[in-house]
């Protein structure tokens, strides 16, 4: 595309929910600070999302992910709509369950749910990897490490899927959400009618306080566990989907496959290259200025991760390139920073090294399909293929270098 023809990036228009990446790096150039809206700015340098996302006393939570004027006002919001203190009680209780250590623990839980999706694959052929195995791992590491019990599992997959495609549409108005909330509510009250059930997992966390924690009612346990399903499933997904599709795009199947030694910072490339979550919001809170734009209370601003992880002033030159060798590519934002970074990155490295590892093993020859082609799922914040055709080509198990083990 040449650069007159390109357009204007702002986070509504068709070709830019499509394929933001030319009006991206267009804004980084030319405005990196623009007002798309009366209400709206978007922010598309590393420098200036970055100190955003660190500067809670600014820039709030309230109303993140919508970009009008439409804040959704639910009675108990989820942790990324919470600022401090409320965040931070939140957000240590939820650390119990949540600790890095800790969602390592399921590393063996991981394991069985992806010998189970594998197991469901053909031996050879073209397969839609999305829907036949990333979309099951996830999900079932999801409900069980949040404790929900399996018979719930098929229908709530279902209804939080609809929910993440919808964003930043306001969610209360659909049926599936009424559904979900049901569901859910059936969930927390079976759990607190029986404690002889309870398990050490995020259920019982939020639903039974501790000496000195608050006790929650069950409409704001169900907005937390609603919130996980968001935060959790789609966006493991999209990493998983991400980086098989780039890794097959690149030829760089082959080369993982003989030094697995090559996946960890592959998967942080992949991460850099297309950020599961495409943008954060935050609404401005305290008159102030970012770059060197002034912004005034009131107004929200659009935090582009995507174009912040191509920033070339910090990337350089090679910043829209995928490279799996990229020495700094642990640095980029796609989990976030500041107060409000990702709880569930340990989890969801772990998830996609053990994906890509144990198909890696099975499928060694494994190649793009004939139908394979980038063509971005729907909605406005996630950012995966919709389909990863892949041509399966069975052959006993090959040991890379560092085959089998978990990413630390
Ligand atoms: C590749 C997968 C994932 C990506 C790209 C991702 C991305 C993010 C981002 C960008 C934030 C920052 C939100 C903000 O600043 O407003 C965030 C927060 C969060 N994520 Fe993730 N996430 C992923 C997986 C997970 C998983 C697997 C879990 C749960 C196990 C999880 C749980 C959370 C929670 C609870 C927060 C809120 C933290 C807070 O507000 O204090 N995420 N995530």
């Amino acid at each position: 595309m040449t650069e007159e023809n390109v357009t204007p990036f702002t986070p509504h228009n068709a070709g830019n929910v499509a394929d933001p990446d030319d009006s991206l790096e267009a804004a980084r150039r030319d405005c990196p600070v623009s007002q798309v809206s009366d209400v709206l700015f978007v922010v598309t340098s590393d420098k200036d999302v970055r100190a955003m996302f660190k500067d809670s006393a600014a820039f709030s939570n309230r109303g993140n992910f919508t970009i009008g004027r439409e804040d959704r006002n639910h009675a108990f919001p989820g942790i990324t709509n919470l600022d401090p203190p409320v965040h931070t009680e939140l957000r240590s209780r939820l650390l119990r369950s949540m600790a890095p250590k800790k969602l390592r623990s399921l590393g063996p839980h991981v394991a069985r749910v992806i010998a189970r999706a594998l197991d469901a694959l053909p031996p050879s052929g073209e397969v839609e990897l999305h829907k036949d195995y990333i979309s099951h791992i996830p999900s079932a590491v999801t409900y069980s490490m949040i404790g929900l019990p399996e018979e719930y599992w098929s229908e709530v997959e279902v209804l939080a899927d609809a929910l993440v495609e919808a964003v930043p549409a306001p969610e209360t108005s659909m049926p599936e959400y009424d559904r979900l909330m049901e569901l859910m509510g059936q969930v927390v009250r079976d759990r607190r009618k029986h404690p002889e059930h309870r398990r050490d997992d995020i259920l019982d966390n939020l639903c039974f306080a501790t000496p000195g924690e608050r006790e929650m009612e069950d409409l704001e346990v169900i907005m937390h566990l609603r919130q996980l399903f968001a935060a959790a499933t789609d966006t493991t997904r999209a990493l998983i989907a991400n980086c098989i599709y780039r890794l097959l795009e690149h030829g760089d199947w082959a080369r993982i496959v003989a030094d697995r030694s090559l996946l960890k910072n592959a998967i942080e490339e992949s991460l850099r290259f297309d950020s599961p979550a495409q943008f954060m919001t935050r609404s401005v809170v305290r008159d102030t200025v970012i770059g060197e734009c002034p912004v005034t209370v009131g107004h929200k601003a659009y935090l582009s991760i995507q174009s912040a992880n191509h920033d070339e002033a910090s990337w350089g030159p090679t910043a829209r390139r995928f490279d799996i060798t990229r020495q700094v590519a642990v640095q980029h934002v796609a989990f976030g920073r500041g107060i409000h970074s990702c709880l569930g990155a340990p989890l969801a490295r772990m998830e996609t090294y053990m994906a890509i590892d144990a198909l890696m093993n099975h499928y060694p020859r494994m190649t793009a399909g004939r139908r394979a082609t980038w063509e971005k799922c729907e909605g406005l914040l996630l950012r995966r293929p919709k389909e990863v055709w892949v041509q399966l080509v069975q052959e006993m198990p090959v040991t890379g270098t560092n085959t089998g083990k978990t990413a630390e």
